[in-house]
């Protein structure tokens, strides 16, 4: 990677960052030189892939944290202060999916869904945000989907949470663009994830994108030069909507 690429000294806040998308997230942003600060519910899993990052060589920190939690959000953006002394880019990507028509489905996990893909969004957004402003810089990414703006049966819960969270990012970027915070959306099409885990009827695994796909993309935005912006990304695998 060329200097200019480098992202050395970089406090990077990762949600979701110990499965899947996120993990990779963790990693790109390592290699690249961030410090990075992992953020998931499961203790166990989350100190596990801080360990690994450590061992080759990264600064990382993790931080148990449910992203739907008010008090849990502060505590995360607070001990990153309290390490780091700053935040330099947060990439909201925890979220989970819970699958059926709208007339069997169960409105806890309704709540379930809005909570993590899109409550928890505004509250990170809200804690990590008056450190960047105080700095006069800042990044955020949203880890969206393509269901922000195609409509999946069964996915009543993911698609409104996901297009809400779409329409989030946009009031963000209007409110804090002028500070020089930069805000962008990622709307990845399948990735072979844990994610898929649970749900019986899945695209073919071999078709969809890698979590390395999506962690590349996302470094990369965060290399661009500042004189630019990067307002949303659509990333599919070669075959389209699986
Ligand atoms: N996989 C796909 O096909 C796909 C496609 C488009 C977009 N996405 C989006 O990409 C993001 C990551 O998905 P993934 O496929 O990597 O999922 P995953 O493999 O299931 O990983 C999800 C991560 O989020 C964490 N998480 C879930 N709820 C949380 C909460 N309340 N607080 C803190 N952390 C929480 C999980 O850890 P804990 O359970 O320990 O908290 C885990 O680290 C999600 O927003 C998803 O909607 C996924």
């Amino acid at each position: 990677m060329s200097e200019m690429g480098r992202l050395d000294g970089k406090v990077v806040v990762v949600t979701g960052a110990s499965k899947g998308i996120g993990k990779a997230i963790a990693f790109a942003f390592a290699a690249a030189g961030a410090k990075v600060v992992l953020a998931a519910r499961t203790r166990g899993t989350l100190e596990q892939v801080t360990a690994e990052l450590r061992e080759s060589g990264a600064e990382a920190l993790a931080v148990p944290t449910d992203v739907t939690n008010v008090h849990a959000v502060k505590q995360l953006i607070q001990r990153t202060l309290d390490v780091y002394q700053h935040v330099d880019i947060l990439i909201n990507n925890a979220g989970i999916g819970h699958f059926g028509p709208v007339v069997d489905f169960d409105p806890d996990d309704w709540d379930a869904v809005l909570n993590s893909n899109l409550k928890a969004v505004y509250l990170c957004a809200k804690y990590a945000l008056p450190p960047m402003l105080e700095q006069g810089s800042g990044q955020i990414i949203n880890v969206l989907s393509i269901a922000a703006k195609v409509a999946f049966q069964a996915s009543s819960a993911y698609c409104a949470a996901k297009a809400g969270a779409l329409a989030l990012t946009k009031v963000l970027a209007s409110e804090v663009r002028q500070q020089n915070i930069r805000i962008t959306a990622v709307l990845p099409g399948s990735v072979h994830t844990p994610f898929w885990d649970d749900v019986p009827e899945h695209p073919d695994f071999e078709q969809m994108l890698t979590p390395e796909h999506v962690a590349g993309t996302i470094v990369s935005v965060c290399q661009q030069p500042s004189g630019m912006v990067t307002e949303e990304i659509v990333v599919m695998p070669p075959l389209g909507i699986l």
